[in-house]
C-alpha cells in the first residue's frame, strides 16, 4: 500500500515537471510570435497590406493569407482557407476580406473579439516593413 503511495507521488511530480518544462518550451516559442486580438491583426496590418495590394503590391496580403487559416478557430479553419483560396485563385485576393467577413467577422468580434492570436514575429516585421 505505502509502496503503491510512494509511486503515486512520484509519479505527480514527475508530471509536474514534464508540463513545467513543457510550459516554458511554449513560453520560450513566444519570443518568436506577436500576441493581438484578430481586431487589432486586421486593423494594424492586414487593412494596409490590403491598400497596397490595390496598388499593385499583392505579396503582403498574400503572405498574411498563408497564415490567416492557422489563426482561426479550429472550427473555422477550413471555412476560412476556402474563403481565401477562392479569393487567390480568382486573382483577386482583396476579394477575400468581403467573401470571409460577410461569413464571419460579427459573429468572430462578438464571440471571440478578445482572443488573442500568435502571429509569427517575422511575419509582423515584414508587413511593418512593407507598409512604410
Ligand atoms: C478568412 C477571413 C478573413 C479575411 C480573408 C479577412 N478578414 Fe478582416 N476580419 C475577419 C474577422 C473574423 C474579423 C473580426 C475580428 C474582430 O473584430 O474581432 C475581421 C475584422 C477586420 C477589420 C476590423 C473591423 C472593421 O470592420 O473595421 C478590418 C479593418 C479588416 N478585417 C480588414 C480586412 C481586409 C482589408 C482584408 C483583406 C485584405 C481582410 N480583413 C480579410 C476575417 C477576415
Amino acid at each position: 500500500m505505502l509502496a503503491k503511495q510512494r509511486f503515486k507521488q512520484w509519479y505527480t511530480l514527475l508530471m509536474v515537471a514534464m508540463l513545467t518544462s513543457f510550459a516554458s518550451l511554449v513560453i520560450a516559442d513566444d519570443g518568436a510570435t506577436v500576441q493581438m486580438n484578430m481586431h487589432d491583426f486586421m486593423k494594424q496590418y492586414i487593412k494596409p497590406a490590403g491598400k497596397l495590394a490595390k496598388k499593385g503590391n499583392e505579396e503582403p496580403v498574400l503572405r498574411i493569407y498563408q497564415i490567416l487559416p492557422s489563426l482561426a478557430l479550429a472550427e473555422d479553419k477550413d471555412q476560412w482557407q476556402a474563403a481565401i483560396d477562392k479569393a487567390v485563385e480568382a486573382g483577386k485576393p482583396n476579394s477575400g476580406c468581403r467573401g470571409c467577413h460577410k461569413a464571419n467577422k460579427r459573429a468572430y468580434a462578438k464571440k471571440n473579439g478578445d482572443r488573442l492570436i500568435a502571429i509569427p514575429a517575422e511575419l509582423i516585421a515584414y508587413l511593418e516593413q512593407a507598409q512604410r
